[in-house]
């Protein structure tokens, strides 16, 4: 009954150690997929490597968007590159199944047999195609995920634009963030907000979000996710800011102080995550 969602190992994110086996395999397979089909010599030493090679890139294509998709339910949606790594699955899969055709009617070509001949030439450069494809996805996905992740960490001045400081000072070891903690925080000089069950510092976005004040003060205290929802949905920009102001799910425990630093990007970084567990 129960069903793995590749959320969590050891307590972090499966989604980057998976997605290092993508990255790597599928350019890697993907250029010997080409290479053997245009070079008959290869074909001995690196036919059958090959096509274990994309088997695997394709479960870890799998892996990757199930993981993204469980990391999403916790950090926030991150938009584009949502959209690009739900690509890389079907356009890896596709290039195993027209290899694992091709490979399977070179093997048994006789050289007689025109038609096959022809089949194994449709499906070989069918093949390469949809290698150089699972490339370009790849590299898509790739470089989308790891904007996501870290060009707000490494450039201050996007990440934040317009943010200005905001001071929630907050005593004490540790707090438990349920609803009723966020609802303590419900005015422009404090303020959280609950967005797809995690909680969110505002404090130093409620003077610059580029939609008005009201509708971050709206939200001071509350459950925003349907406003945020409504009026942002998956949009890249909003969510990845969101993501910066993120303290730590619903229910987690978390130091007052990484609370309270979430709102403090006058340090020039403003990225800085409260702790998060299990809830
Ligand atoms: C539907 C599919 C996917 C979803 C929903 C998804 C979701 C995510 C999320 C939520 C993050 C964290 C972003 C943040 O912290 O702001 C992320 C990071 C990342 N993703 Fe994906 N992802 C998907 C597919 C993929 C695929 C197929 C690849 C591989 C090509 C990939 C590569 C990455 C990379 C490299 C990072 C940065 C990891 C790091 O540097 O820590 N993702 N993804
Ligand atoms: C909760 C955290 C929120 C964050 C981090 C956020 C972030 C953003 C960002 C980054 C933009 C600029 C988008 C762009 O230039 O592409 C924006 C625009 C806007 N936001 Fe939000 N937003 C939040 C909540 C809300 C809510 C709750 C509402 C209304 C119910 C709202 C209404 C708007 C509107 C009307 C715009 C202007 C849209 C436009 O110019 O097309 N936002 N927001």
């Amino acid at each position: 009954m129960q069903t793995y969602d590749f959320d969590l190992i050891s307590g972090l994110p499966v989604h980057p150690l998976i997605d290092h086996v993508v990255v790597v395999f599928v350019p890697l397979f993907a250029l010997l997929q080409i290479l053997i089909v245009f070079r008959p010599s290869l074909r001995p030493s690196f036919g059958l490597v090959t096509l274990v090679g994309l088997a695997v890139s394709t479960v870890s294509a799998l892996i990757a968007e199930k993981s993204g998709e469980a990391l999403a339910d916790r950090v926030g949606n991150p938009g584009e590159h949502t959209e690009a790594g739900e690509q890389v699955l079907k356009v890896v899969a596709a290039l195993f199944i027209a290899s694992a055709i091709w490979w399977y009617l070179e093997s048994r070509s006789s050289a007689e047999s025109k038609i096959r001949k022809q089949l194994v030439s449709l499906t070989g450069k069918l093949s390469a195609v949809l290698a150089l494809g699972a490339m370009v996805v790849t590299f898509q996905a790739g470089h989308s995920g790891a904007e996501a992740t870290w060009l707000n960490r490494v450039n201050a001045d996007a990440a934040m634009a317009g943010v200005t400081p905001g001071a929630t000072a907050i005593s004490g070891e540790s707090i438990v963030v349920t609803a009723q903690e966020v609802a303590l925080h419900s005015t422009s000089q404090d303020c959280w907000s609950i967005v797809n069950g995690s909680v969110y510092n505002l404090t130093s976005y409620v003077n610059s979000h580029p939609g008005g004040t009201a509708n971050i003060q709206n939200i001071c205290g509350k459950d925003g996710s349907i406003a945020f929802k409504t009026q942002h949905g998956t949009q890249g920009t909003p969510n990845n800011v969101l993501s910066n102001l993120l303290i730590g799910k619903l229910g987690a425990t978390i130091s007052g102080t990484a609370a309270s630093e979430v709102t403090a990007p006058a340090t020039g970084t403003g990225s800085e995550e409260g702790e998060e567990d299990d809830d």
